[in-house]
């Protein structure tokens, strides 16, 4: 079997650390992009001196140019810049939007089969942006938000409970951000529903932990975001789908109709395989739920309304 070629756009904490987890599981060969010239270079030959340590054979390659990412099978796109002092968030949005288009170009025309995840914040927007440059059908674009919140709740369900990693699920769905709708209902451990094992209080704790999780490291690295996670998650992520595994992970997927929505992209479980977004589930929620995520929905509206690009 052929070997998967898999792109990550963006050779910062995010982008380098996904070339390494994608490498240690040889989902298939690495190319490491960024506009920074040396960086990409210099942390692939750096992984490439990691693999004998680590037994792997996926070649990772940095490169500043976009003839080397062609015929990827799996872009992931973590270019963009952090929010500086003084910048509004309508700046941010379209910095980064401006950032995304030459990307999204230059990854479309070399890798027109590609299947594209989006990591850059603010996620559920920059997807949509991706989207709208990309020219691809939707099923093939989707954004890193779920897979990265809901292994957040996770981990501290089980560390509240003492229980293994391993048992606890837990999803989330809405706007990668601080609209995002935790869903205590549908969280377990082994299958025994997480209502039955902790406190309402300790739950709600859990759930605003939850949405605050990201911010939470930001403010004990002060400088720079989080890492570790949205990599694995992402990692996750191309992995359902370079494997066709068909699983099921919240993700920024467009909605045309699902959950009453139309249009735009927001966390939603989705069932990932080799075509990216195969499937929505429209899973049921309850009234409180409902009105979470529509706030979710109304806010990424909101934000879509402030591109440049136009809706
Ligand atoms: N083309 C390619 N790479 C670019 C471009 C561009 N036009 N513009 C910026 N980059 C690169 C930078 O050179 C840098 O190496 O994107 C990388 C971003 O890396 P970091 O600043 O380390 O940011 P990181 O922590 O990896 O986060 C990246 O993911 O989780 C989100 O909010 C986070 O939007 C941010 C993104």
């Amino acid at each position: 079997m052929a070997r998967k070629k898999i792109t990550v756009v963006g050779a910062g904490h995010v982008g380098a650390t996904a070339a390494l987890w994608l490498a240690t599981k040889e989902l298939g060969d690495v190319v490491l992009l960024d506009i920074v010239e040396g960086v990409p270079q210099g942390k692939s030959l750096d992984l490439m001196e990691t693999a004998p340590i680590e037994d792997f054979d996926s070649n990772v390659k940095g490169t500043n140019d976009y003839k080397d990412t062609a015929g990827s099978d799996v872009v992931i796109i973590t270019a963009g810049i952090p929010r500086k002092p003084g910048m509004s968030r309508s700046d941010l949005i379209n910095t980064n939007v401006g950032i995304l288009k030459t990307v999204v170009e230059g990854i479309v025309k070399h890798s027109p089969n590609a299947i594209i995840l989006v990591v850059t914040n603010p996620l559920d927007v920059m997807v949509y942006a991706a989207w709208k440059f990309s020219g691809l059908p939707a099923n093939r674009i989707m954004g890193l938000s779920g897979a990265l919140d809901g292994s957040r709740m996770r981990s501290f369900i089980a560390m509240e409970l003492g229980v293994s990693m391993e048992d606890v699920h837990a999803m989330v769905i809405g706007g990668h951000a601080d609209e995002m709708v935790p869903l205590k209902r549908y969280a377990t451990v082994s299958g025994v529903p997480i209502t039955q094992l902790l406190s309402p209080e300790k739950i709600d704790a859990i759930m605003a932990r939850t949405k605050k999780a990201g911010g939470e490291i930001v403010g004990l690295l002060k400088t720079g975001s989080a890492y570790y996670a949205p990599s694995a998650a992402v990692s996750e992520m191309a992995e359902a789908i370079l494997k066709d595994k068909k699983r099921v992970i919240p993700c920024a997927a467009y909605c045309d109709g699902q959950y009453g929505v139309k249009g735009i992209f927001i966390g939603v479980p989705a069932m990932l395989g080799s075509n990216g977004v195969e499937k929505i589930l429209e899973i049921e929620l309850d009234s409180d739920e409902k009105k979470e995520f529509m706030g979710s929905v109304a806010a990424i509206k909101g934000l879509i309304e402030e591109l440049k690009i136009g809706g």
